[in-house]
């Protein structure tokens, strides 16, 4: 079956820089920036911060952009194409990036819940005994595998339905039409909520400890370390997803200057999540009396504890406070889950010669099936172990190999002509070739060490023992799509752009 090219491409520019700022803006910029600026010398942060976008976050998507532009074609088979004998690293990132896909709709499902509770407060007086023992009936050994939680597993696939309803339709069909509509709305939303946070009680209080610069931290190696992971992380770097949606773009685009809007928007929004996220926190901390620095945390515990705590003292104003804040987190949730099937469902497409429609299909089938550990007791340890081995180990890996392979073995010069050529804002020249080459490289193979020595040092047998399942299932399943023999007799031929 031939793949008609058309079914893999974006209407416009606009439909390509709204799904990337889809994929981008995600649960890491609410619920995990905040916290890094905070706990990272707050206002001094913005130093170390902006150098990652300036040094890695930039210069690695328009690298990460200008290859997958140039390929036209999936993440697999552009790494055959450079070299055969590597064809299993361009199918690891891609399943890596799935088996996130994986676990992000556990999380949407949980937020679905709470959009629905935030209508009548309904996790109760304690959400803290709601979320853990209510909900998740959270068991940390792994004997809770066998108690499955079904409202869970509605949540989830009710997620799921509504990603294939979207990706399983031709790419500006789907993703890009709702790109279209859900990013701007998302902002629109995030601009509502802060402007309200802003005008609460307290809130000068919660901003003022954010912002309170520790210039001493400056010179510690960790707060350096946060910030380029952040960056990675939030800006979906070297994911295979930016390479895969720059191939789906049309011959005429300036991903230069593309690349600086997305990494603007990012930025804007996650900083605009922190001013909301502390105000908030502020208006608490007058309300109980609790110092910031106490109520101040991450993850699922600022969302699905701390948020509801907040709603249970807001009063009146909480039942429209409560659901816009999680449709928030859901639109944000959704909007990246959507970018993370793209690299694997293309990458199949062009080696088996299914139509997209039938791979997304595939796919969510596989995945939401795969997905029911997550609506179990075990659950959301295992989704904390899984995700700290996908983020901190296998995609640092995978960014690192990929900035070796693209700068090094594609050869980053051959970009250079053709990307200034379009660019009506920077050019790049050598300085981008040092950055691309050395700098990053060595800042991600750094990160990536003391990411590893972490979970070495600090994990409990369970999580050494899930991280080595982990790893394993994400070995063989890349093995296996090596291995299978090529259906689309198109596979080996892959024309380049550049
Ligand atoms: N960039 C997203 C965020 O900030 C996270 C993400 C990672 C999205 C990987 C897609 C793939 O939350």
């Amino acid at each position: 079956m031939e793949i008609m090219a058309d079914k893999n491409e974006w209407g416009s520019n606009m439909s390509f820089i709204l799904a990337m700022i889809g994929s981008a803006v995600g649960l890491g910029n609410i619920w995990r920036y905040p916290y890094v600026l905070y706990s990272n010398g707050g206002g001094a942060f913005y130093i170390p911060y902006i150098v990652a976008i300036l040094l890695m976050g930039i210069p690695f998507l328009i690298l990460e952009y200008g290859v997958g532009y140039n390929f036209k074609s999936s993440f697999a088979k552009a790494i055959t194409k450079i070299n055969s004998k590597w064809q299993y690293l361009g199918w690891l990132l891609p399943v890596a990036v799935f088996m996130i896909m994986i676990y992000y709709s556990a999380i949407l499902g949980w937020d679905g819940i709470y959009m629905v509770l935030s209508f009548f407060k309904g996790w109760g007086a304690d959400p803290n005994t709601y979320f853990t023992a209510n909900l998740l009936q959270a068991s940390s050994s792994y004997t809770g595998l066998t108690n499955f939680i079904p409202v869970i597993a509605v949540a989830m696939l009710i997620g799921w339905v509504i990603v294939w309803f979207i990706s399983h339709r031709d790419l500006e069909a789907g993703l890009g039409k709702v790109s279209k509509i859900l990013v701007p709305a998302l902002f629109i939303i995030m601009i509502i909520i802060v402007g309200f946070s802003l005008t609460l009680p307290g809130a000068s209080i919660g901003l003022a400890e954010l912002f309170d610069p520790d210039w001493s931290l400056l010179t510690h190696f960790e707060i350096w370390m946060a910030a380029f992971g952040q960056i990675v992380f939030s800006l979906s770097l070297g994911m295979s997803i930016a390479f895969t949606y720059a191939s789906y773009t049309k011959d005429d685009a300036d991903l230069v200057t593309n690349t600086i809007s997305i990494a603007l928007a990012n930025s804007l929004f996650e900083n605009f999540a922190a001013l909301g996220v502390f105000s908030i926190l502020g208006y608490m901390s007058l309300q109980s009396g609790t110092a910031v620095a106490d109520l101040v945390t991450q993850g699922t515990g600022l969302v699905f504890i701390v948020y509801p705590t907040v709603f249970n003292v807001l009063g009146q104003w909480a039942y429209i406070l409560g659901p816009l804040f999680f449709l928030t987190v859901y639109l944000a949730g959704l909007t990246s889950i959507l970018s993370t099937i793209e690299p694997l469902s293309f990458s199949i497409q062009n080696k088996f010669g299914l139509s997209r429609s039938r791979t997304m299909t595939i796919l969510i089938v596989v995945g939401a099936a795969i997905s029911m550990v997550y609506a179990t007791s075990f659950g959301g340890d295992l989704l904390g172990y899984v995700d700290t081995f996908i983020n901190q180990i296998a995609l640092l890996l995978g960014v690192i190999l990929e900035c070796i392979i693209f700068a090094w073995i594609f050869k980053a010069e051959r970009l250079i002509d053709f990307l200034n050529s379009r660019s009506k804002t920077i050019k790049l020249g050598s300085w981008w070739l040092v950055v691309v080459k050395y700098i990053l490289p060595i800042f991600i193979a750094i990160i990536w060490i003391g990411g590893l020595i972490d979970v070495i040092n600090a994990g409990t047998v369970d999580q050494l023992v899930f991280t080595a399942i982990s790893a394993a299932i994400l070995l063989v399943a890349t093995l296996i799509f090596t291995i299978l023999p090529a259906k689309n007799p198109e596979w080996e031929n892959t024309e380049e752009r550049v």
